[in-house]
């Protein structure tokens, strides 16, 4: 069955926020998928969706080059809901001007709906909103009507009942919106007339199925970090091949404290997975020698773990796919997915593979999102302690280490998160985070022990809240547990003389340091 059938497809037009509209979707049990902005006219009816999204988008409309969709994709007869750019590219498509707006709107403000729009039934006459944009609309195309307005446009939504065309200047899938979901879901319920069809369990079983087709009788490698993600992948793709499957965890040097045992001691013994365990710590940290440039130093994990696959292959192979637990905000953040996003990081897992590898790629978590991916590991069994640790990047402390990765900022970056994760399992806080680690770098400050002044290292704790890594909010942390986690911390490594906290969300910052 296509992912969207009888669903909705939203066209990425380069939002960040894209990949929210799609989840909003699935949280409506509505089938869902995102796919570039460009998608042929034939794809998009061979897809049985019954309606059509437009994202949000950097570009402006009138701009040369502005990804626009094709243009059959309009005369369909199926129903359009453009948010943001896609508001405006509804506006221009169809006859109506758009120009830079006065003055931008970014951030919260006033939705005021006119009365008789199948899209605002569930939303009261002012609710609040959601907006980000330069451009407006300053001319409805033929045919259109204004149903609702703001504290700074005329036009914050327009629509053609007839041809059931709507437009949205804001954004209903952020969760600062109001009545977002009640004006997703009239639009996919009421206007397009899909049905509550989307069911993870579902998807689990005609993904496993999809795997045994796509592999057939050939052998699969899958690639194990000790994450959920990669962890649930494996159990997912022995489920579709058996004996198949192999299962790699390659220890880089770069884990947290005890993770290589845990890791092995939950895939081998309680999951019963085959696994090749290698100790690849030495390479990696003689490649990262030197090196101080955060991407660099990504790529270079990246291709490392590159030629451990090869090494592997030659031995215990051959492997004709290469299993990894790629997640969907991976894709968006190293801008992979077909839409003209910007990048943010190369994550090494979609971005670090050479070229010329020789595995076919094997990526079935590639449309799902962290909490998705977690209920289906406790559908598939996975133990509990596993379930709920905390999401652990690729290159690992590599990108919690500011600068140079070093013997001793390594010791001090491992030490120093497992006394903070300590503590907040002590406290009963682990499990609401969604990650605490600590960071350190090449800044030293001045210290003074038993009288004796002593340069020492600054280490940074950080621990956020996200719902699925695409923003994030710090933790107000009660202050005993502050207290205590800085003093163990310097108590244990005196090379340490200042303990810091970070107190700024995502977006600005992302949740990795580098
Ligand atoms: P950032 O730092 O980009 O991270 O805000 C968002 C989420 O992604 C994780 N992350 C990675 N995961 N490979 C991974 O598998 C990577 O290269 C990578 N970089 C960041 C990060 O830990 C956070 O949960």
């Amino acid at each position: 069955m296509k992912p969207a059938h009888g669903g909705v497809l939203v066209l990425d037009f380069g939002g960040q926020y894209a990949h929210l509209i799609v989840r909003r979707v699935r949280e409506l049990e509505v089938p869902c998928q995102l796919v570039p902005c460009s998608i042929p006219t034939s794809e998009v009816r061979e897809s049985g969706a019954k309606g059509l999204i437009f994202s949000g988008g950097p570009a402006s409309v009138y701009a040369k080059g502005a990804p626009k969709p094709s243009p059959d994709v309009l005369n369909l007869g199926l129903p359009i809901l453009g948010i943001c750019y896609g508001h405006q590219l509804i506006a221009h498509l169809f006859g109506g001007a758009v120009k830079p707006a006065l003055k931008s709107e970014y951030g919260e403000t006033t939705l005021k709906v006119r009365a008789g729009s199948s899209l605002f039934q569930r939303v009261p006459a002012r609710s609040r909103i959601w907006a980000s944009h330069g451009d407006q609309v300053t001319k409805m195309p033929k045919g259109f009507q204004v149903t609702a307005t703001s504290d700074n446009s005329l036009f914050a939504a327009i629509e053609d009942h007839r041809r059931r065309v709507f437009g949205i200047q804001f954004h209903p899938e952020v969760t600062q919106t109001e009545y977002g979901m009640a004006i997703l879901g009239a639009f996919v319920y009421d206007v397009c007339g899909c049905r509550k069809s989307w069911r993870l369990e579902d998807f689990v079983s005609s993904e496993i199925e999809e795997i045994r087709k796509t592999v057939g009788a050939d052998r699969v490698l899958c690639a194990v970090s000790g994450g959920v993600d990669s962890s649930t992948l494996a159990l997912m793709i022995s489920k579709a091949v058996g004996e198949n499957l192999t299962s790699l965890f390659v220890d880089h040097g770069l884990l947290r404290k005890g993770e290589g045992e845990e890791v092995m001691h939950t895939l081998r013994d309680l999951l019963g997975l085959k696994v090749v365990h290698v100790d690849a710590s030495k390479r990696f940290l003689s490649a990262l020698k030197g090196v101080r440039e955060p991407e660099k130093k990504r790529l270079i994990v990246g291709a490392e773990f590159a030629k451990v696959f090869e090494e592997v292959n030659a031995k215990h192979g051959p492997f004709q796919w290469l299993a990894q637990g790629t997640l969907y905000p991976d894709v968006i953040e190293s801008a992979s997915t077909a839409g003209p996003a910007s990048r943010i990081k190369a994550h090494h897992n979609v971005a670090g593979l050479p070229k010329g590898i020789s595995f076919k790629l094997l990526e079935p978590l590639r449309e799902l999102y962290k909490d998705e991916v977690r209920k289906i590991a406790a559908q598939l069994g996975m133990p509990r302690e596993f379930l709920i640790r905390h999401p652990f990047p690729g290159p690992g402390l590599a990108v919690r280490i500011v600068g140079e990765v070093t013997p001793q900022k390594l010791k001090v970056c491992r030490e120093a998160g497992a006394i903070f994760e300590d503590e907040l399992r002590a406290a009963g806080l682990y499990e609401r985070l969604w990650q605490a680690f600590a960071i350190v770098g090449d800044d030293k400050v001045v210290g003074v022990t038993g009288d004796q002044r002593r340069d020492g290292f600054l280490v940074t704790l950080k621990a956020v809240t996200s719902e699925d890594g695409m923003t994030a909010d710090w933790v107000r942390l009660p202050d005993e547990l502050l207290d205590a986690a800085s003093r163990k911390i310097t108590n244990k490594l005196p090379e340490v003389s200042m303990v810091t906290y970070a107190i700024t969300n995502k977006p600005p910052s992302t949740i990795e340091p580098q």
